[in-house]
């Protein structure tokens, strides 16, 4: 059928006959000679038509938009002069001898090189949209990825086991995807939101060390970064701890980097805990590729006039911080005004700011609205502590300590995206001892901030029972450019603290035999001390590529609103299935049609 790929050719062909087959990319008509683009997975070439080979060219000048052929020819240079050097194939081109038409093909939606089309039509016209090179070459790429993480996951011992689909929820914080049974009328499987429970199992089934490439469903709100269903890269081990763990989690990312993209990631990874990290960075997951960073001055306002930093200041759920940003005192009134519409959105009251015009010249170089609340002593040590400098900015935030860090560890990026600050490279992190409950003050109960799995760093129950908001949990999550690409944690293998976690989330005794009865017995049959951790594939893949949603790296993703325009799935079910699961839907009410 073929002998080589289109993009394979180039010098080391002069004078060969080949074979090709692939899509009509371009055509153009150049005064009684036809230039054909031919294209398929690996590239283009230009295969040149000319009136002597009258079968040829008959056949050339009947062939429209990705019409699929196969051409013999020969490779041969192309004239002096009209090399394309942006092409791998850009010094040669095909002398046509033969054109079959394999098959014809409509005028597609869009152009294969049209950049500019909107999603919902790039994903009704799927196959065709991932006809285009940049869509191939990040598949291309991602199987690379899975490729290089199994023969990691091969040489150090992992065995590749797979757990079920059709399962009971495993609670991850989303909602779960139902599907009805029909042999047990009134109930329901839920698909995993990850394989957590199973791959623990399986450690008290004696595998050791198990890996799973595996789909994830969670019915959650969609952003860039999240989709229903995703894969997850699964690990789980025994015997271990976290440090063997990072390390080894470090190693196959490393490799990984080198090997696809030829890039030396540090060695180890640095490491923060979760408390700086929120107190520095205002999030869990921080973008070290920039440098700005925020400041607790809450100790530095506790008495000063102004009544929004002082509230804050000497209340224990808030804080008061400030972000110095080098040369930003540049930024115009419009701009900061922005800035302040920006933080405005994770709930901030407003951005205050000293412009720091003339560091030397005290009270006079300043440009502010705050000013002329604050003495001179506390000016002079938020300017000292945050090291400002003449031509700087410094902004500030008061507020519950959630909003000022989600307000200002936004602002951080968006800043420094808007001057310039990021720089380019790969920044990873672990980030580590995360408290292990949240007080969720609208239900007034605790939650987990990972999963109700997670060891916490004491053996002792009664310590985490009288302050659970103190307890810190064996948790880790991997950081790479202010994305979290992974997480995992230490497991608890004791049933005794088992049962107190679940207990202390509010899971009472029978609701817990009910859920996880079948986890609690099998922590009492002989379980080992294990951990793991799952990687976001489809978010590594992204960052990989460079691109900017995981949708681009995912063959048929869904849309924002959960649902495919390609197949226009989800549909309704027929009557006639709907009975067979025993289902009636509930419909609102008719409403009357006004006469
Ligand atoms: P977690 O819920 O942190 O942990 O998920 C692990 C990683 O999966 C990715 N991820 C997602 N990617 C795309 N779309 C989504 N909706 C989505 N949700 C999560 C993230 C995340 O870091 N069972 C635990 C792991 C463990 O403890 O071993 C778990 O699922 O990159
Ligand atoms: P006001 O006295 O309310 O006009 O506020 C003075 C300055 O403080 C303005 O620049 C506001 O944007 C800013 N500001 C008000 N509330 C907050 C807050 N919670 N955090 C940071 N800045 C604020």
């Amino acid at each position: 059928m073929r002998s080589h790929y289109c993009g394979q050719l180039n010098e080391t062909f002069i004078d060969q006959s080949v074979t090709l087959c692939g899509w009509m990319h371009r055509r153009r008509d150049h005064g009684g000679v036809i230039f054909i683009d031919l294209r398929d997975r690996e590239g283009l070439v230009q295969v040149v038509f000319d009136p002597d080979t009258q079968d040829a060219f008959a056949v050339a000048e009947r062939v429209r938009g990705e019409y699929v052929l196969r051409v013999q020819g020969i490779v041969r240079y192309r004239p002096a002069g009209t090399e394309n050097l942006e092409l791998g194939t850009g010094k040669i081109e095909v002398l046509g001898k033969h054109l079959e038409i394999l098959n014809t093909a409509e005028t597609p939606p869009f152009q294969i090189d049209d950049i500019d089309i909107n999603e919902e039509t790039r994903l009704r016209y799927r196959y065709i949209d991932l006809r285009r090179p940049m869509m191939q070459e990040r598949f291309k790429l991602r199987a690379q990825v899975t490729r290089s993480i199994r023969r990691f996951m091969d040489d150090n011992g992992f065995l590749d086991i797979e757990t079920p689909m059709l399962t009971k929820a495993t609670p991850e914080g989303a909602r779960d995807y139902l599907v009805p049974s029909r042999t047990h009328e009134g109930e329901f499987f839920a698909l995993p939101q990850s394989p957590q429970l199973f791959k623990q199992l399986l450690m008290m089934s004696g595998m050791d060390r198990y890996y799973q490439i595996v789909r994830c469903f969670r019915d959650e709100d969609l952003r860039a970064d999240r989709q229903p269903e995703f894969t997850q890269l699964d690990i789980e081990l025994s015997f271990v701890d976290e440090f063997m763990i990072r390390d080894l989690m470090e190693t196959m990312i490393r490799g990984l980097f080198k090997e696809v993209l030829d890039v030396s990631l540090p060695n180890p990874f640095p490491s923060m805990t979760y408390a700086e990290a929120m107190t520095r960075y205002g999030s869990d997951k921080p973008d070290l590729r920039t440098s700005l960073e925020i400041t607790e001055i809450s100790d530095l306002v506790k008495d000063v006039e102004f009544k929004v930093f002082n509230a804050a200041a000497n209340d224990a759920n808030s804080r008061v911080a400030a972000m110095r940003v080098p040369k930003g005192s540049e930024l115009s009134r419009k701009q900061l005004d922005d800035y302040a519409l920006f933080v405005a959105i994770y709930g901030a009251k407003g951005l205050a700011y000293i412009k720091v015009n003339d560091r030397s010249a005290g009270r006079e170089g300043l440009q502010s609205p705050i000013l002329k609340f604050l003495p001179d002593d506390v000016i002079a040590a938020i300017l000292d502590r945050v090291h400002a400098e003449t031509g700087d900015v410094v902004f500030f935030g008061a507020d519950k300590a959630k909003i000022v860090n989600d307000a200002l560890g936004a602002l951080r990026l968006k800043v420094s995206e808007d001057l310039g600050l990021m720089e380019a490279g790969w920044k990873p992190l672990w980030v580590v001892d995360f408290p292990m409950f949240e007080w969720d003050e609208k239900d007034k109960r605790w939650v987990s901030l990972h999963h109700p799995f997670t060891a916490p760093n004491v053996t002792d129950i009664s310590a985490i029972e009288a302050n659970p908001g103190a307890c810190i949990s064996r948790a880790y999550d991997m950081v790479l450019n202010g994305s979290e690409i992974g997480g995992g944690s230490i497991r608890i293998h004791r049933p005794d603290m088992q049962s107190a976690v679940f207990n202390l989330l509010g899971i009472g005794e029978t609701e817990a035999r009910e859920k996880f009865g079948f986890l609690l017995d099998a922590l009492k049959s002989g379980c080992p001390p294990h951990g793991g951790l799952a990687f976001g594939l489809d978010r590594l893949v992204m960052l990989m590529t460079g691109a900017t949603s995981i949708r681009d790296v995912i063959a048929f993703p869904k849309t924002q609103t959960a649902s495919c325009p390609l197949t226009s799935a989800p549909s309704p079910a027929s009557e006639m299935q709907l009975r067979e699961l025993h289902i009636k839907l509930r419909r609102p009410p008719a409403t009357a049609t006004p006469a």
